[in-house]
């Protein structure tokens, strides 16, 4: 729960937050697959799709309840794709997510939902898909925990990184240095360990991953090597290369 925590306290000492996104869980054996991350992952990213703010249908609150109630210390870090936002807040803030994180495209009163969310006491976070500019963010970034960047248009997993959006994170790092904001940014979709290191050193403090996580026959061990591509790559002078050169597509 959000409080008087800051969301960035919770990345202090990590160099970058992983969130493994269950939509590319095996729904039968979810629990096995969560318990298997069990000291790799640093938060679960859940996907609620509506199959019209998104070309998908995936979960619903109910199982942002069960989770919290099986793992009641983990980072839930919830990610609502659904229009008109608004009218689905008050079942998502009773599940007990820790973040929720709304779309700009999709909520008519960004300023309201992300007041309500924050009321509740939950971390707020608004997301911008890959055709939208950073700009219109800027209005609501000091009420932000979180900016999430998507880095495919959102609606299913195993989709190709569009590295174009990189240039999003960079301008979301320089408005919050230049404003003195705190908020985190996040990417999400089509991440993995051969582009994990340009999007770090792009400016991102978390990543979502699903197909690069659970589409391997040992999660943590995938996320485990995408922590090992971050470092090798950073020991090989990464951060001094474009943000393109290392964005590597499926
Ligand atoms: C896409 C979702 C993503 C998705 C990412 O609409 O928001 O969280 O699960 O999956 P990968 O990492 O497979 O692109
Ligand atoms: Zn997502």
């Amino acid at each position: 729960m959000a409080g008087s925590l800051q969301l960035k306290e919770l990345k202090a000492g990590k160099e970058m937050l992983f969130s493994p996104s269950l939509l590319s869980a095996d729904v039968l054996n979810m629990e096995r697959h969560i318990e298997s991350l069990e000291g790799e992952a640093d938060w679960l990213h859940v996907d609620i799709m509506d199959g019209h703010f998104v070309p998908n249908l995936s979960y619903g609150p109910a199982l942002v309840k069960a989770l919290r109630a099986r793992y009641p210390q983990t980072f839930l870090d919830v990610h609502i794709m659904v229009e008109p936002a608004e009218d689905f807040l008050d079942m998502f803030l009773a599940s007990a997510p820790s973040l929720l994180t709304v779309h700009l495209e999709a909520a008519g009163h960004i300023h309201r939902t992300l007041q309500k969310i924050k009321d509740a006491g939950v971390f707020a976070g608004v997301s911008i898909n890959p055709g939208t500019a950073a700009a219109p963010l800027i209005p609501v970034l000091h009420m932000a925990d979180l900016v999430l960047v998507m880095s495919v248009n959102p609606g299913y997993g195993g989709q190709s990184f569009i590295a174009e959006t990189l240039e999003k994170v960079g301008e979301l790092r320089e408005l919050r240095a230049e404003r003195g904001l705190n908020y985190l940014i996040e990417i999400d979709g089509g991440v993995n360990a051969n582009n994990i290191a340009a999007i770090h050193a792009a400016g991102c403090d978390v990543a979502v991953a699903g197909n690069a996580v659970f589409g391997k026959p040992e999660p943590s061990k995938a996320v485990r090597e995408m922590r090992i591509a971050l470092q090798r790559r950073q020991a090989d002078g990464v951060k001094g290369k474009s943000s393109g050169e290392y964005a590597g597509r499926r």
